[in-house]
């Protein structure tokens, strides 16, 4: 069906096949950007935010790069006044958000949509926010057949499909999934946004009030269907470690907390198709070097350091005035400098018992959080409203609802998804 096709999705007649909303934050613009740069012509979209001054602005200057985008439809909501979100979600088959912290703004949308039977997808890594999700949601989204897709960005894409990818690979190479993946990120330079640092900070702020919160985030089966949240992975890693196989020093990776609960959550949805035992661990991979060893120690004390901060008012405050406010982030020029690469290796039996290894690497050639997060998310919408999905409704992960589909959109978008 192309995305003109007036009767799709679930054979209702909406007027816009997507709609963004947050256009106005720093995200958001770079993802109407891309989407003003990549959206085939005939996709109806449009603009929303809470403010139409401020959503007039952003369309000025797509207008001002191509004409035929000065007269994008601009839709007013406010993710705390529900009649607004169901207009929006009525009248569009595929919703995109970057408002957030989510944990704040984000719950009444992900209703909306689950209520229209509207596709859905964000770029929060708020782990109590997607639990919260999953139990008020999951089953009423299977029955409408929205499609929500948290996670759809640097955190989690590169983990859900790269594993996706090789265990796809593994069970066609050699007959069995891998048991055991462990993901590195060998290259990485980026910088943060006002709307990431708020998310962090909230969320610390909710763990100190509520254990529960805490215990959410700390569980590493935090997101996987009640009933289902054993198996043989513990916590992720804290201090400085040792790869023996790579020769490298690890460090822990702070979306770790995020992309480990997402990729189980995967296997639980996949019916274990990764297996019942499967184990998933991610760390920041460093040369073997003194240089290597002292950015292990940043990275652990600095993250420590950081938590501490957070927790303390005087540095908190310190900490605020410092770091990005709302609607700021990182420079074009430093987008543009920005790169990743991470390398996810396998290890399994063949049905002989015969053991196999296997590699892939996933890469994006500018910031990953902004530069490559804009073609994540925006590419995961275009997905969700252009491409043939067999994925039934429910509070998904991108690697399920997406799959390989998505993983050949960002290969033609330019990113690395490769078996080496
Ligand atoms: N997973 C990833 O890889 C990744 C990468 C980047 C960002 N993110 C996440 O994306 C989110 C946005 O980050 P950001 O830096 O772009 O934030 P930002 O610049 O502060 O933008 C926030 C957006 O939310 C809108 N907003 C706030 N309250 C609203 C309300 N009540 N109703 C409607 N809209 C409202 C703001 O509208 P106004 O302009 O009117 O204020 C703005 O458009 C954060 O949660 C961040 O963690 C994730």
């Amino acid at each position: 069906m192309s995305p003109s096709d007036p009767k799709r999705g679930n054979g209702v007649t909406r007027p816009y096949d997507l709609v963004l909303f947050g256009a106005t934050g720093f995200t958001g613009a770079l993802v109407a950007e891309y989407l003003a740069g990549h959206a085939p012509p005939s996709l109806r979209w449009a603009l929303a935010g809470r403010s139409r001054e401020k959503l007039e602005a952003v369309r000025r200057s797509l207008g001002m790069a191509q004409p035929r985008l000065a007269e994008l439809p601009l839709l007013v909501a406010d993710s705390h006044d529900r009649a607004s979100l169901d207009r929006v979600a009525q009248d569009a088959h595929v919703v995109c958000t970057t408002v957030g912290p989510y944990a704040l703004h984000g719950a009444e949308l992900v209703a909306a949509c689950v209520d229209a039977g509207t596709h859905y997808c964000d770029l929060t890594g708020e782990v109590q926010f997607i639990r919260r999700m999953i139990d008020a949601h999951h089953e009423r989204a299977q029955q409408t057949g929205a499609r929500i897709v948290h996670c759809a960005g640097f955190d989690s894409i590169p983990s859900d499909l790269g594993c996706l990818m090789l265990q796809e690979h593994a069970i066609e190479a050699f007959g069995a999934p891998c048991s055991v993946v462990r993901f590195s990120l060998t290259k990485n330079r980026g910088g943060v946004s006002g709307g990431t640092v708020a998310s962090m900070l909230n969320l610390l702020d909710e763990a100190r009030r509520d254990r529960s919160v805490l215990r959410t985030v700390g569980h590493p089966y935090a997101l996987n269907p009640p009933g289902e949240q054993t198996g043989p992975d513990g916590s992720d890693q804290r201090g400085i470690g040792w790869d023996a196989d790579a020769g490298t020093i690890t460090a822990p990776f702070v979306m770790a907390a995020i992309n480990t609960r997402v990729v189980r959550r995967s296997n639980a949805l996949f019916g274990y198709r990764y297996g019942r035992d499967f184990s998933y661990s991610e760390v920041t991979s460093l040369p073997a070097s003194p240089k290597g060893a002292l950015t292990a120690a940043g990275l652990t004390l600095g993250l420590g350091g950081l938590l501490l901060a957070a927790n303390v008012p005087p540095l908190r405050r310190a900490l605020e005035k410092r770091l990005p406010k709302p609607g700021e982030g990182p420079s074009r020029r430093a987008r543009e400098r920005g790169f990743f690469e991470v390398e996810l290796r396998g290890t399994g039996a063949r049905p002989s018992g015969e053991p196999f290894e296997v590699r892939a690497v996933v890469a994006g050639t500018q910031d990953p959080g902004y530069g490559e997060t804009a073609k994540m998310l925006g590419e995961s919408a275009l997905c969700l409203a252009s491409d043939a999905l067999t994925s039934a409704g429910g509070v998904l992960t991108p690697a399920v609802a997406l799959g390989m589909t998505l993983v050949g959109r960002l290969r033609t978008a330019g990113m690395t998804f490769d078996i080496r």
